[in-house]
């Protein structure tokens, strides 16, 4: 496959780099099969943590992982405390609401931005973000074009940024960003 037309087969593009070892965040844990994802890319050396504002996104995501991997911690707060995770090598944001859960509750524009900035911070320089942004919920054309200009703003001195988008597709495909740190 060259040509994608799915959001996670970008997020497993990406993954298919070697992250082994590397520390991970995924911001918006929801039903947890993308903190799998990570724990998966990063190997039994590496280290996973998870965000999510709902408990029932903890305990899926728990669930999800099973035995598999002891190496992970998920915190049960917003990603606005991404921070206090030092540094990072991969971080992953998928926004929106918990598919099968309540669409009430989903991001923010104003709590996006404030945690993407600091994980802009916590980026190990070659360390990677992925955004994906979905619209349709409530507020997701204002989260959509925070997100946009946060990140079409970011110093190209400092970071490589790429938007893709399947341009072709209706009902509102979701458009996935890429940030990377330069070394
Ligand atoms: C689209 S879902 C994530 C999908 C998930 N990564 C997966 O693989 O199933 C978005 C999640 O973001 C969570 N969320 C909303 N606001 C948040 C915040 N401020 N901090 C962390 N998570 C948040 C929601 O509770 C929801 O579970």
């Amino acid at each position: 496959m060259i040509v994608k037309e799915k959001y996670y087969q970008i997020i497993d593009e990406i993954l298919s780099n070697d992250f082994e070892g590397k520390i991970a965040i995924d911001a918006t844990l929801g039903n947890g099969n993308d903190t799998l994802k990570l724990l998966k890319a990063v190997g039994k050396t590496g280290f996973v943590y998870g965000f999510d504002i709902q408990e029932l996104a903890i305990k899926n995501t728990k669930n999800l992982i099973g035995e598999k991997f002891q190496n992970y911690r998920l915190f049960s707060e917003s990603h606005e405390n991404i921070n206090k995770i030092k540094s990072a090598d991969l971080i992953i944001y998928n926004l929106g609401y918990m598919p099968g859960s309540s669409k009430e509750i989903t991001t923010l524009a104003s709590s996006t931005e404030v945690s993407l900035k600091k994980a802009t911070e916590i980026l190990n320089e070659g360390g990677v973000i992925i955004v994906v942004s979905y619209l349709g919920h409530e507020n997701s054309l204002k989260e959509r074009e925070t997100v946009d200009s946060f990140i079409r703003n970011l110093n190209q001195k400092e970071f490589k940024v790429e938007k893709r988008e399947f341009i072709n597709q209706v009902n509102n495909p979701p458009i996935v960003y890429l940030i990377e740190k330069k070394v």
